[in-house]
């Protein structure tokens, strides 16, 4: 699942998560968890998320591979923000071959860049079940969400400063990355600037067809 900041990669890799038998991969996900749980890793890759960069590849390939490894989750695997470089394209590739996997599809979400500092702006996550809300467009309620309320926050990479930098470093270090799965036909470009079910249902129609 490729696209900018707030492209809304995590809401859409958790719909397809729900619905097929898949396991979603966020590597900022991983990252974040290495930084609450005060390791020396996670104390190092703090300050990098926060001003917007990216985490060096060789952090980023070993907890890859620990999850590609794993047999549990052969043929399950669904990437959300990764790769983001070329570097991390080429590691991934030799991962893959080493446990016999193989990339079926890139889902790339474009969205406009004024409506990713507003999804940004408004989104508050639940630290005890993880689901992704936004005060403006996807409000928690008793309906959508059961956990207490105090469990719902923000990210601390999503203050105005950082989130200039993190579209930066998108431009810069992640885009141009589409043009390689775009020749190798991997590339499906979706419109992530209508509602989260209409993208979704877009996404559906595209995973049922998968070959194999
Ligand atoms: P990461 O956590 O991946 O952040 P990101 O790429 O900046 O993307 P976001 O998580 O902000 O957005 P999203 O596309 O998931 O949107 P969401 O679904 O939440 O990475 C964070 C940092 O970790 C990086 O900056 C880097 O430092 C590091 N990192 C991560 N991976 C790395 C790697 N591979 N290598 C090196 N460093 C790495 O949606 C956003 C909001 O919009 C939500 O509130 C949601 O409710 C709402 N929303 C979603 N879809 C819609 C819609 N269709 N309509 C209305 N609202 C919507
Ligand atoms: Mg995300």
């Amino acid at each position: 699942m490729f696209g900018s900041p707030g492209a809304g990669k995590g809401t859409q890799s958790k719909n397809i998560v729900n619905n097929f038998n898949l396991k979603q991969v966020s590597t900022g996900d991983l990252l974040r968890n290495e930084i609450k749980l005060k390791t020396n890793l996670g104390k190092k890759i703090e300050k990098i998320i926060n001003n917007g960069e990216l985490v060096s590849d060789d952090v980023v390939n070993v907890l890859i591979e620990k999850i590609i490894s794993d047999p549990n989750n052969f043929n399950r695997l669904i990437f959300d923000g990764y790769p983001r470089n070329i570097s991390q394209i080429y590691s991934l590739e030799k991962i893959l071959k080493k446990f016999n996997q193989k990339i079926s599809i890139v889902l790339s979400l474009s969205v406009d860049k004024n409506i990713v500092s507003k999804r940004i702006g408004g989104r508050i996550i639940c630290d005890k079940c993880s689901k992704i809300f936004n005060i403006f467009f996807n409000p928690p309620n008793q309906k959508n969400h059961e956990c207490d309320k105090k469990y719902l926050k923000k990210r601390h990479d999503d203050d105005y400063k950082t989130i200039l930098n993190r579209l930066k470093t998108y431009d810069i270090k992640t885009k141009p990355i589409l043009d390689y799965y775009k020749k190798k036909g991997f590339l499906r470009d979706i419109d992530g600037n209508q509602k989260i079910d209409e993208i979704y249902n877009k996404i559906k129609s595209i995973l049922v067809n998968i070959k194999d």
